[in-house]
């Protein structure tokens, strides 16, 4: 009862939503068309039977390590509380934090239905260089470098400050047989840069992490130059904090970000050089 009653309240959301994709497909942009598509796919959560077997194999992984006791020692650089006037200038220093495997991937692991939107981006855009801000135990880099096997081309390039979060990161990207993702340790403010001139062009970028204003500011300004002519970069955690809300409202007004699509959660821009209006979507999908 209580089931039904929550799926009929979802009812008039979900009409708005699709409503708002079939505005986004209409338009005449093959980007567009591609993201329309993409969102609809997660809305209706329906991964194809090839899909399913990686999918199967991550979330299985995701809850061995839910329930894992084993301890981990790590630098945490991730913002602590979305009242960023107390975490900004700690954050670059790190704070050790000793916690268990099973909290720090029930805590900042992206759920499944963002890491599907993941897989189903990188399976419709098809991008050749992907790269990561914020590897963690891996979930969400996991999905992605599936999409690209299945894609059957594209590497992934994923930034992690932490050390211990990402040699576990890469014994299960072993495990799991990935043999396209490159993990990166350092702090972003000191890897980026090297990591933007060794890989460019990048067609795609998921940044989840350093969820404060001025770094996600800073980040997305860092790798605009290096993208190739139309890419896909993805901000995470977009309403979590003013700050996060006024990065992301600094990030839609650039030139180059052509169309924009706000996810509560998750914001998406697509750059495209040869697209001239710019457009602005705001869908629930959750
Ligand atoms: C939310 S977690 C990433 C979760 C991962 N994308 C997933 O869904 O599986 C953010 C990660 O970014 C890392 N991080 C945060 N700020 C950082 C910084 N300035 N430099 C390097 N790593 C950072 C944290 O250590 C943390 O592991």
């Amino acid at each position: 009862m209580f089931r039904l009653i929550r799926k009929l309240y979802k009812v008039p959301r979900r009409i708005c939503a699709l409503r708002e994709i079939s505005r986004l497909s209409r338009q005449p942009d093959a980007a567009s068309k591609s993201l329309a598509k993409v969102l609809r796919g997660t809305l209706h959560n329906r991964p194809t039977s090839e899909e399913k077997v990686w999918i199967e194999k991550i979330e299985s992984l995701r809850n061995e390590l839910n329930s894992s006791s084993e301890k981990v020692t790590l630098m945490d650089y991730g913002a602590l509380s979305s009242d960023e006037s107390c975490v900004e200038p700690k954050t670059s220093e790190g704070k050790v934090k000793i916690e268990t495997i099973g909290e720090v991937c029930r805590t900042a692991s992206k759920p499944y239905k963002w890491s599907f939107l993941l897989l189903k981006l990188i399976r419709e855009f098809k991008p050749s260089v992907c790269l990561e801000l914020g590897t963690c135990l891996g979930i969400s880099a996991s999905y992605q470098a599936a999409a690209l096997k299945l894609n059957h081309s594209g590497r992934l390039v994923s930034l992690e400050g932490a050390e211990s979060l990402a040699r576990l990161a890469e014994g299960y990207f072993k495990k799991l047989g990935f043999d396209n993702i490159e993990v990166v340790v350092g702090l972003f403010q000191n890897t980026l840069k090297d990591v933007l001139e060794k890989n460019a062009p990048i067609d795609y970028a998921f940044v989840d992490g350093h969820h404060q204003e001025e770094p996600t500011i800073g980040y997305f300004r860092q790798i605009l130059p290096f993208l190739s002519d139309r890419a896909v970069l993805i901000f995470d955690d977009i309403s979590w904090s003013d700050g996060m809300k006024r990065a992301w409202s600094t990030i839609k007004a650039y030139e180059s970000v052509k169309v924009c699509v706000d996810l509560s959660y998750v914001g998406i821009c697509i750059i495209d050089n040869s697209k001239d209006r710019k457009e602005n979507y705001k869908i629930d999908i959750s």
